[in-house]
């Protein structure tokens, strides 16, 4: 049976293309935080990746025109905080739709004994430390192992595809 999938030629709009396929990759959604000089500074991100388990390991691809990515270098601690079905308004808030200065606002955060800040309710608070950083593009893919792992009771992760939530 003949297939109603509409196809965009790679040649004719190669970006449109990649954006729409990218919109049917449905995602976790992570906010990265860390300390910055003048207090805590987080965003939120589906590029969160399982690297490797020996030694436990993730990545992800933060854009470089981020604020947190100034703040960020070999062997800082960040925190991978995986978000819950409920925390949209918090994925909301640290996509960009809140102000930098009063995204902590939103949600509960509670400094772990590092000072980083961890956000209460998560489905994961991951206790990072930043092995690498590799510019690709306008990103960094940023290679983190994992020192300590928090977890909610239930499975419940926030899903973002096609610019919205499930
Ligand atoms: C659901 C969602 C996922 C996102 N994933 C990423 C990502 O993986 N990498 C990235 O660089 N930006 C990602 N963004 C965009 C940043 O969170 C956004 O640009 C944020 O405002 C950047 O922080 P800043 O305002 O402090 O510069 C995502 C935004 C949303 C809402």
């Amino acid at each position: 049976m003949a297939s109603a999938a509409v196809r965009v030629p790679a040649e004719a709009d190669a970006a449109a293309g990649f954006r729409g396929a990218m919109r049917r990759l449905a995602s976790g959604v992570a906010i990265i935080t860390t300390k910055g000089d003048d207090g805590p500074v987080g965003m939120a991100a589906t590029s969160i990746t399982s690297l490797t388990m020996e030694p436990p390991a993730v990545l992800v691809c933060i854009n470089q025109s981020a604020g947190i990515h100034s703040c960020l270098a070999p062997g800082c601690p960040i925190g991978v905080n995986i978000l819950s079905r409920h925390q949209r308004d918090v994925s909301a808030a640290f996509g960009g739709a809140v102000a930098r200065e009063k995204r902590f606002e939103v949600g509960q955060w509670v400094p772990d004994r590092h000072e980083l800040p961890m956000l209460d309710e998560a489905q994961a608070n991951l206790t990072c430390t930043v092995f690498s950083m590799t510019p690709f593009g306008t990103h960094s893919i940023v290679v983190a192992r994992v020192d300590a792992v928090r977890l909610s009771e239930r499975v419940e992760p926030l899903i973002f595809q096609d610019g919205g939530y499930l």
